[in-house]
């Protein structure tokens, strides 16, 4: 894409950011509607996290997505930030405002729930089970009380997180040992896990689902690989199952469409684009 003087910029600040999707998926939708804009992978070192974000109205950014280990940080630095994001205690999407403060949100829950709606037909009708309870089971707690669900199970290996998180989400929630990740799952209908376990180079989620109901949805928010065991185990025994490429296509849209001024599609050929190889 070759770009005007007026192209509209943002970008992804993190530390590293060398293995971010993002500016691909972005560069695609840039393409697709033909705007004259970019989207950069900014590598921002912590120590100098606050001075590069307070640096985006100067550089003339409309905006940036904020990723890991920024997250929180940013929560703290905006001049604005939504009580969604304030929930969930972290901020991935800062937009740079006419008078140039910084407005931060948090759009992985949207990304989330978008993901379980467009991949199954899911309706929040009984208890969902939870396991991790770190920043990404944060957000998708959060987006799981809002849509509805009756009850939540967390189910993490340190049971103080697990606590410590049930117990600000309030008595619908409950922490459970780690002990006993197998047996809460009888009578879930949904069962998410937000670990890294099962990722490419990291070992399986050691989680049996013989007590999972056979219509329960399972979704991994883990996405390389795509079908990841468990997500294997579940298809094998008849469980609805979605991957978790689609919570990082769907919480990018928002930003896109402040920064960029049009609302992007998740299709087929953008899933099929950005788990493709990146170029060398
Ligand atoms: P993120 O922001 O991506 O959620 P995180 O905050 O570091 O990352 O959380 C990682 C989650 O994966 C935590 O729930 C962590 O469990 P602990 O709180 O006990 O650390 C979980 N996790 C990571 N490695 C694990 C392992 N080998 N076994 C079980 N849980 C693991």
């Amino acid at each position: 894409m070759i770009l005007s003087g007026k192209a509209r910029l943002a970008g992804v600040m993190g530390w590293p950011i060398t293995h971010t999707r993002s500016p691909r998926l972005h560069g695609y939708w840039l393409r697709r509607y033909g705007i004259d804009g970019a989207y950069v992978p900014l590598s921002v070192p912590p120590d100098g996290f606050e001075r590069a974000l307070r640096a985006l109205p100067l550089l003339g950014f409309r905006g940036a997505n904020v990723t890991v280990p920024h997250k929180e940080a940013a929560l703290a630095l905006c001049d604005r930030v939504d009580p969604l994001a304030r929930r969930i205690g972290a901020v991935n999407t800062v937009v740079v405002e006419a008078d140039r403060s910084l407005t931060g949100s948090n759009t992985d829950a949207f990304g989330f729930l978008e993901n379980l709606r467009q991949g199954a037909t899911w309706r929040p009708g009984g208890p969902a089970a939870v396991v991790g309870a770190g920043g990404a089971a944060r957000a998708i707690c959060v987006a799981l009380l809002d849509a509805g669900v009756p009850s939540l199970r967390i189910v993490n290996r340190s049971p103080e997180r697990a606590e410590r998180l049930a117990a600000e989400l309030g008595a619908i929630a409950v922490a459970v040992p780690w002990a006993e990740r197998g047996a809460c799952l009888a009578g879930a209908a949904l069962l998410v896990n937000t670990t890294s376990l099962g990722m490419t180079g990291q070992p399986p989620l050691d989680l049996a689902l013989d007590d999972l109901p056979g219509d329960a949805l399972v979704n991994d928010i883990v996405y390389a690989p795509l079908e990841t065991p468990l997500l294997a185990a579940a298809r094998a025994r008849g469980n609805p199952a979605v991957d978790g490429i689609g919570m990082l296509l769907h919480q990018a849209r928002p930003g896109f469409e402040a920064w960029f001024g049009t609302r992007p599609q998740v299709d087929e050929d953008l899933r099929r684009f950005v788990l493709g190889e990146p170029p060398p």
